[in-house]
């Protein structure tokens, strides 16, 4: 099974951004830890960050007809990028939407996810444990 681990905007700043809503695990832990228990459970994992908007559109376009699952945080774009829900939308790739903050409990602004519908589910507010969760819903339901 291949699964593609996409993380957006600012999360290449783990560890170092507002370190008491994100935490202190640093992208290349949060990396590290994905890859670790993608070898536990027999998987193929990718994981890819980008700051740009396009970039990531391009990436779940090209994961097309590749990869079983997609985990996405798709960090501030999130709450406005309709080219990534469509992205989601255009491929029919099981992705599962994960933030490590809970977004329904900060700003008015952040608790609105615009690409959650393309998504088959989301979890938010677990933080790290979050992403390995997903991998957890593609393994026992995607077999
Ligand atoms: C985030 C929440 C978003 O609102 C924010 O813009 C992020 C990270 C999270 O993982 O909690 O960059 O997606």
């Amino acid at each position: 099974m291949k699964i593609l681990v996409i993380n957006g905007p600012n999360l290449n700043m783990l560890g170092v951004r507002e370190k008491k809503i994100y935490g202190n695990f640093s992208y290349s832990d949060l990396v590290e830890l994905i890859e670790k228990k993608g070898r536990e459970y027999k998987m193929e994992i990718e994981c890819y960050q980008s700051n740009v908007e396009g970039e990531i559109v391009t990436k779940i376009q090209e994961a097309y007809g590749k990869v079983d699952g997609i985990i996405i945080n798709p960090a501030a774009y999130t709450h406005y990028s309709v080219a990534i829900l469509d992205a989601i939308k255009a491929v029919s790739i099981p992705t599962v939407e994960v933030h490590l903050s809970n977004i329904h409990a900060r700003e008015e602004f952040r608790k609105h996810s615009v690409t959650a519908p393309a998504c088959v589910g989301q979890i938010s507010g677990l933080g790290v444990s979050g992403y390995i969760m997903a991998l957890n819903y593609f393994r026992m339901e995607k077999k």
